[in-house]
């Protein structure tokens, strides 16, 4: 088993920051020798906060830095084709953010140099790793509920993005969606077979989405190659509450996922009893990012091949892809997507 690994992040913006903080404290077998970001002193500041000797406004010098096992690559969809392979062919270890890439053509282009230089590819679907939906993973493999039949997911969040970034975020199905679609190959063990898909814009404020054909609430309806079925709703819109929920509906029962409830505190007066829900995603999935991180670093160490691979990333992204396509066309999209490993 390997030490250590030394391991630089790339992008620095909201989420590069937490994996970076957790890589510097929390994961057991990790260094992080250097951080990127082409944003004017970011790489400075976060690396003076953190601790870390190397900083760069350059991504080329950790990815042609020999001195650098694997990278965490944070940056914007749009930049992880052309990242992920100049990492693969400077022999690094790869982490990156979900989506994968931002088209399929890209996915392909990726998954090939990954495999010619032999390198680990971890997608960060966090989702997996959350404890409630690892539970649910390990009770549906234990046979709880029996066969599963029936996928349900709710992802509602309540911070509309700004302009700038819906423009360049490839759409709500595959910024948003595509973390159920992992989770409902992941969860039903099953490759999902057909989507069918509607979207609308809801709030008069977020007419501007129109423009990037976006909408800011969707659904999607998805089925399986046993048979099986499911749908996904998916809103930017949620004036309460970040609610994530999913579900499992299988022969014998039936397996539900995730709460709103912030804290495990209940008050009680004379006008009811309420509690607090939970606000973002950070505070929802802190331990999940944190539990991807682990489990990178250790698949890194021992020799293992993460559990959720560029394969698995482009099958996510496929499936969003039909559903962009669905949205737009009125059609349901058929995939040809055969059992690949869950
Ligand atoms: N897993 C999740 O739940 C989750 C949540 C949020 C974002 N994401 C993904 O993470 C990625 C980043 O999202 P974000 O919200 O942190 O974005 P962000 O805009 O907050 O940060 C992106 C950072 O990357 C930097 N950057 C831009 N081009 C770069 C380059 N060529 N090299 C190095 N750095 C570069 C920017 O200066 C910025 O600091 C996206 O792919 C997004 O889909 C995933």
């Amino acid at each position: 088993m390997k030490e250590s690994i030394r391991t630089a992040v790339l992008g620095l913006g909201r989420l590069g920051y937490w994996h970076a903080e957790n890589l510097v404290s929390k994961v057991k077998g990790a260094q992080l020798v250097s951080v990127a970001d082409p944003l004017e002193g970011r790489a400075e500041q976060v690396a003076r906060e953190l601790g870390v000797n190397k900083w760069s406004q350059n991504p080329n010098d950790v990815l042609e830095d020999d001195n650098i096992d694997a990278v965490v690559i944070v940056t914007p969809t749009s930049t992880h084709a052309d990242m992920i392979k100049r990492a693969a062919r400077n022999g690094k270890q790869i982490f990156v953010e979900k989506p994968l890439t931002h088209t399929l053509e890209e996915a392909d282009d990726v998954i090939q140099v990954i495999q010619e230089h032999n390198v680990a590819c971890q997608v960060g679907f966090m989702r997996r790793f959350d404890p409630a939906y690892a539970e649910a993973k390990r009770r549906i493999e234990a046979g709880d509920i029996g066969k599963p039949l029936y996928f349900k997911a709710v992802s509602r969040d309540g911070n509309v993005p700004p302009e700038e970034f819906i423009k360049h975020s490839g759409g709500i199905f595959l910024d948003v969606a595509i973390h159920d679609y992992d989770l409902a190959r992941y969860l039903m063990g099953q490759e999902v077979t057909s989507v069918t898909s509607t979207g609308n814009i809801l709030m008069q404020s977020n007419q501007f989405m129109e423009k990037y054909n976006d909408v800011d609430q969707a659904m999607t309806y998805l089925t399986f190659d046993s048979g099986a079925a499911g749908d996904v709703e998916t809103m930017r819109i949620a004036p309460y509450a970040y609610d994530i929920r999913g579900e499992v509906i299988g022969t014998e029962g039936s397996i539900q996922i995730g709460s709103m409830r912030y804290h495990d505190v209940n008050i009680l007066t004379s006008k009811g009893s309420t509690h607090n829900l939970i606000p973002d995603f950070p505070t929802r999935f802190k331990d999940a990012y944190l539990l991807e991180m682990i489990n990178f670093i250790d698949c890194l160490r021992e020799g293992k091949k993460p559990i959720c691979t560029e394969v698995d990333g482009k099958v996510a992204l496929e499936i969003a892809a039909a559903a962009t396509k669905s949205f737009v066309s009125g059609e349901t999209i058929e995939l040809n997507n055969k059992l690949i490993r869950l």
